[in-house]
């Protein structure tokens, strides 16, 4: 206040009022798409950048197949990448591939090769089971081509994960399991019953409970 006075000792006082009352308005609403932007990036949420919501269909992700949905006969302990996909506001399909943090794995083991920490019951018959494919270290997709059946080493640091035991970590960096996403069956095709059992990257916990709760009230 004192240095606009000093500045301009013509400005009238109601001028004065304006320009701060301008200037305050200005720095608050810039302040505040700050704060949303941020710490709230919902507000930037299209839906082809939401996580995998319940009633998703999984597609193939690899470029030969991109877009046709999974089927359950196909799938093996060999990783098969997969999209969600989900419907736009006019009803149509809609591949969330806008975040590239969507892509998933999905593995199909014969019975009673699945064991805990996987979730059992999020899985299909206790032999199919998706989780996130983006490693927990530093947001690589894991899979590559070169992975063995039943296996999943990141290419990025060696980070390892057992897709048989909850992708717990067995080796390298990662600080913590991919996230495991409950799957159902409907017909031949894959569905998402439910969101990550867990915080999947770039997630804290607390973020992530965020996103699902906004998520929720976006599509409400
Ligand atoms: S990003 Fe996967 S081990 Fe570093």
């Amino acid at each position: 206040m004192t240095r606009y006075r000093r500045q301009d000792p013509e400005i009238t006082r109601r001028k004065f009022i304006n320009v701060a009352m301008g200037t305050t308005a200005t720095v608050g609403v810039v302040s505040l798409v700050g704060v949303l932007g941020t710490a709230n990036p919902v507000f930037r949420l299209t839906r082809d950048k939401m996580p995998p919501v319940p009633g998703d269909i999984l597609v193939h992700a690899s470029a030969s197949k991109e877009g046709q949905p999974i089927k359950i006969s196909e799938l093996s302990e060999q990783l098969v990448r997969a999209w969600p996909m989900g419907k736009d506001k006019e009803g149509k399909n809609l591949i969330r591939k806008g975040d590239p943090n969507n892509v998933l794995a999905v593995f199909r083991f014969p019975q009673g090769q699945l064991v805990p920490p996987t979730n059992l019951e999020a899985t299909i018959s206790g032999e199919i089971v998706a989780y996130s494919d983006v490693c927990t270290h530093a947001g690589c997709s894991v899979s590559d081509d070169d992975q063995q059946e039943g296996q999943m080493k990141c290419p990025c640091h060696s980070g390892q994960y057992d897709p048989k035991r909850g992708c717990k970590v067995i080796g390298g960096p990662p600080p913590r399991p991919l996230a495991q996403l409950p799957i159902k069956q409907e017909g031949e095709q894959l569905v998402v019953a439910e969101f990550f059992l867990a915080n999947p990257y770039p997630f804290t916990e607390a973020e992530w409970e965020a996103r699902i709760e906004a998520v929720k009230a976006q599509l409400a």
